[in-house]
C-alpha cells in the first residue's frame, strides 16, 4: 500500500479529526538500519533509525505535519519558530505545503547552510538575530501571545504528539521497544515524544518500554548540570541550546524510563560522524551523532553491557551541514592534471603505500 504520510497511518494515536487537513509530504516510515561493523566491533545489537530520509531532511518533519496541519484546522494564517535550522526547514516546507505565512528566528551565523537554503527555498520569511536559540525561543514565545501567530516550536503539544510516531515505528520494525533509546538532546522535545510513544505503544500493544539515554553537547549540557548554560557552544550547532523548553519533560522521561542524561565532547561527536560515514555509509549531521558518541562513551564506562540492544537515532541528514563535512573530514579531494596516466600513477602509488 502506498504510505501517505503520519496523520493518515497513525490518525488513531493523533489528534486528528474530520476537520484536521490530512497534510502530508509523505514523511516518517524511516528505515532501521543495523549498524552491523560497529556492532560487532561493540559487542552489542546496534541499529540506527535515520530521520534524516524525512522530506526535509530531519525529525522535524513529524511533529510539524501535526503542528501546521492543526494551525490550518484552527484559521491561522501565520506560523513563527524559533530555530537552529531544522525546525524552520520543516516549518517552511509544511507552511508551504498547507498555504500559511512562515515566519523563522534563526541565530546568526550559527545554522548549518543547507537548513538556510531549505528556510529560503520553502518562501519562509527569515529573521537573523544576534542572539542564541535560546534568545530566539523567548522572543517568538512573547510574540506568539500577543499576536494571532501560531507558534510551532515544540513547546507546541502537536509537535510532540506528531514525534511520537517514530517510537511506534521502531517497535514495528524491531518486533518490541529495545532495550536503550539514545537519542541528542537540544531542546528535549524530541527525547519527550519518543518516552510518550513507547507508552503508548506498549499500553495497546504490550511491545515493552526502553531505558531514554539523552545526550547533550559538553558546551550546551543545562540537564545534566542542572543549570541553564547562558552561552552554549558546540559544533554541533543543531543542539546548540542552553536552557531546554522541555527540561522538565525529559527528566521525567529519564526517570520513568530509569534513563540517563549524559554529555558527549565535540571531539567525540566528530569521531562518530566520521566513523558512521566512512565505516558504515551512512551520513547523518554531527548533532545526530552524539547518540552514537553517547552510547561508546558509555560502553568504555561500563554502563551498558554486552549485547544490549540499541536504537539510535540519527535526527538529521549529514547533507544539512556541507561545511561541516568539509573542514572535519580528513579526506581532501587530490587536484592532478586531466591525464589519465598521471591519474593511474597516483592510483597505484596510494595503493602500494
Ligand atoms: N538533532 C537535530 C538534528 C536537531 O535539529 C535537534 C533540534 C535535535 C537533535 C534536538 O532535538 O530539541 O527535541 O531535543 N533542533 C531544533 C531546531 C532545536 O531548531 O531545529 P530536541
Amino acid at each position: 500500500m502506498r504510505w501517505e504520510g503520519l496523520l493518515k497511518a497513525y490518525k488513531d494515536y493523533l489528534p486528528v479529526n474530520e476537520h484536521t487537513p490530512l497534510l502530508t509530504l509523505n514523511e516518517g516510515n524511516t528505515p532501521l538500519i543495523r549498524l552491523n561493523k560497529l556492532s560487532d566491533e561493540w559487542g552489542i545489537d546496534l541499529y540506527v533509525k535515520t530521520e534524516g530520509t524525512n522530506p526535509t531532511g530531519s525529525f522535524k518533519d513529524r511533529g510539524m505535519v501535526m503542528a501546521i496541519a492543526k494551525a490550518k484546522e484552527e484559521g491561522s494564517d501565520t506560523v513563527i519558530c524559533a530555530s537552529t535550522g531544522n525546525t524552520s526547514a520543516a516549518a517552511a516546507a509544511y507552511a508551504a505545503r498547507a498555504g500559511l505565512r512562515c515566519i523563522v528566528v534563526i541565530p546568526e551565523g550559527k545554522i548549518a547552510m543547507g537548513k538556510l537554503a531549505q528556510a529560503v527555498m520553502y518562501g519562509a520569511e527569515i529573521i537573523s538575530i544576534e542572539g542564541n536559540f535560546d534568545e530566539a525561543l523567548a522572543m517568538v514565545r512573547r510574540i506568539s501571545e500577543t499576536e494571532s501567530i501560531t507558534l510551532v516550536n515544540s513547546v507546541n503539544p502537536y509537535r510532540l504528539e506528531g514525534q511520537k510516531t517514530a517510537a511506534f515505528e521502531i517497535c514495528d520494525q524491531l518486533g518490541s521497544a529495545p532495550d536503550i533509546l539514545a537519542l541528542p538532546v537540544g531542546n528535549a522535545g524530541n527525547i519527550s515524544a519518543y518516552w510518550k510513544g513507547f507508552k503508548e505503544y506498549h499500553e495497546g500493544k504490550e511491545t515493552g518500554l526502553p531505558r531514554m539515554h539523552g545526550f547533550e553537547a559538553d558546551g550546551a549540557a543545562a540537564i545534566v548540570h542542572n543549570r541553564i548554560f547562558e552561552h552554549p557552544e558546540t559544533v554541533a550547532t543543531a543542539i546548540r541550546i542552553g536552557n531546554p523548553a522541555s527540561w522538565h519533560l525529559a527528566t521525567e522521561a529519564l526517570r520513568e524510563s530509569a534513563g540517563k542524561i549524559d554529555e558527549v565532547s565535540d571531539e567525540e561527536i566528530l569521531c562518530m560522524y566520521r566513523k558512521l560515514a566512512s565505516s558504515e555509509g551512512i551520513f547523518a549531521e554531527p548533532a545526530s551523532c552524539a547518540s552514537l558518541a553517547g552510547i561508546y562513551k558509555q560502553l568504555r564506562n561500563g554502563e551498558i553491557p554486552h549485547q544490549t540492544r540499541i536504537v539510535a537515532i540519527l535526527t538529521g541528514n549529514g547533507l544539512k551541514d556541507p561545511n561541516s563535512a568539509i573542514e572535519y573530514s580528513p579526506v581532501q579531494p587530490i587536484v592532478l592534471p586531466n591525464d589519465m596516466f598521471a591519474v593511474a600513477e597516483h592510483i597505484k602509488g596510494v595503493v602500494r603505500a
